[in-house]
């Protein structure tokens, strides 16, 4: 997690934020002037790495068993209680249900208790807004959300204003990088392993498919460069008999590449569409969410902002990935925007995408729009 800078006395509000939407249990404590007082995250990777993926049953009993204790070592490490706290936050959604609902009633009964607002975070906008716990970024801004469950374009005009230019079709970023790992052998979760392993490869060894790159708007397609993935290691295993660790790496630096052409030609009609909302003007460009955390895709999406004369802004890469400090920091906006904030009949929500009005395009299933 990003340092600290304690020498300054934070100023209010101070907001607590809990984030059990996946298999991170984590939480944190900000102040309105940018500090992260105590953070702490614990990753749930051992438990669910035999299994290639999340399983929400073990997700939920893990946050049960440890958001506790968690949250005792956290207000010991803030030196603060539950009573100098300004507002609760938690994550309501979108997540796996059994998660959220850890979260959202520990967060509620903190409320309750100590008599101070709780706050309903949409996860989403926790990623979308860390940007500005971090450094002065004012709103409007172009962002790429790029997560395990989500890769869309959006404009960013306010804490709670969304619009989405663009989204996959099918799989999300990350989802892309979990499955390339895991079809090749390299564990969970997929991102970190599959960056590493691209470092030691040589890209231009394969082609594989750019899909939708060259089409008007600025949506993406995953779903086919998985299958081509899978198809380029079984030609090299029909050759070579098995998939050489050059192999592997040649693969993942290929994959690696061709997700980050996709993402530069988007984001290039991204941009275009953006500059048409907003006017002539500059604005930043925001990479945000798991994948932002990878060093490769960071680089060439700085480049391009570069290119077009825009600031270029993105979390550290320990708040890409999934964080209390975010949740406790869009919890803060959303406090600061109405002090008199009081979530208390949210309940959790599996689905809730940031822009209610764009049409879902997967999961159109009756619970609503899921990406
Ligand atoms: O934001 P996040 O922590 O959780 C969700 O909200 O989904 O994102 C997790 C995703 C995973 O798919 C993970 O493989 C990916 O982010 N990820 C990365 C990297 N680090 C995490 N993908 C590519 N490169 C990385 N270095
Ligand atoms: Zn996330």
């Amino acid at each position: 997690m990003s340092a600290t800078d304690t020498s300054r006395k934070p100023q209010r509000p101070y907001v607590l934020g809990i984030e059990t939407s996946c298999d991170e249990t984590a939480a944190a404590i900000v102040s309105a002037d940018r500090q992260i007082l105590a953070h702490r995250v614990l990753s749930q990777i051992d438990d669910h790495a035999e299994f290639g993926g999340v399983v929400p049953e073990i997700a939920a009993r893990q946050h049960i068993t440890h958001l506790d204790k968690l949250l005792n070592s956290l207000m010991e490490d803030a030196g603060l209680g539950f009573d100098d706290m300004d507002g609760i936050a938690a994550t309501t959604g979108p997540g796996l249900v059994g998660g959220l609902m850890v979260g959202v009633m520990t967060a509620k009964a903190i409320a309750a208790a100590s008599g101070k607002p709780f706050i309903a975070v949409n996860h989403l906008a926790g990623h979308a807004l860390t940007v500005r716990l971090v450094e002065e970024v004012s709103f409007p801004y172009l962002l790429l959300l790029v997560s395990g469950g989500h890769c869309q374009i959006l404009s960013v005009t306010g804490i709670d204003s969304f619009r989405r230019l663009g989204s996959t079709i099918d799989d999300a970023a990350g989802e892309a990088f979990d499955k390339t790992a895991k079809l090749l052998g390299l564990g969970y979760p997929g991102g970190p392993k599959v960056e590493a392993e691209a470092a030691l490869g040589y890209a231009a060894r394969f082609k594989l498919p750019k899909p939708m790159v060259g089409k008007p708007g600025c949506d993406f397609s995953f779903s086919g460069l998985k299958t081509a993935v899978r198809r380029l290691a079984e030609e090299c295993v029909e050759k070579e008999g098995i998939l050489t660790k050059s192999d592997r790496a040649d693969i993942c630096a290929a994959f690696q590449k061709t997700v980050g052409d996709c993402m530069i030609d988007r984001l290039k009609r991204g941009i275009a569409l953006f500059r048409d909302e907003v006017g002539n003007g500059t604005f930043p460009l925001v990479v945000a969410g798991g994948v932002a955390a990878n060093s490769y895709l960071r680089g060439r999406i700085e480049k391009l902002a570069t290119e077009h004369n825009l600031r270029f802004s993105a979390p550290p890469l320990d708040l890409c990935t999934d964080n209390g400090a975010m949740i406790a920091w869009a919890g803060l906006e959303r406090l600061r925007a109405n002090p008199d904030i009081d979530d208390r009949d949210e309940a959790p929500r599996p689905r809730w995408p940031l822009d209610t009005d764009a049409k879902p395009m997967v999961g159109k299933g009756k619970k609503g729009a899921k990406v």
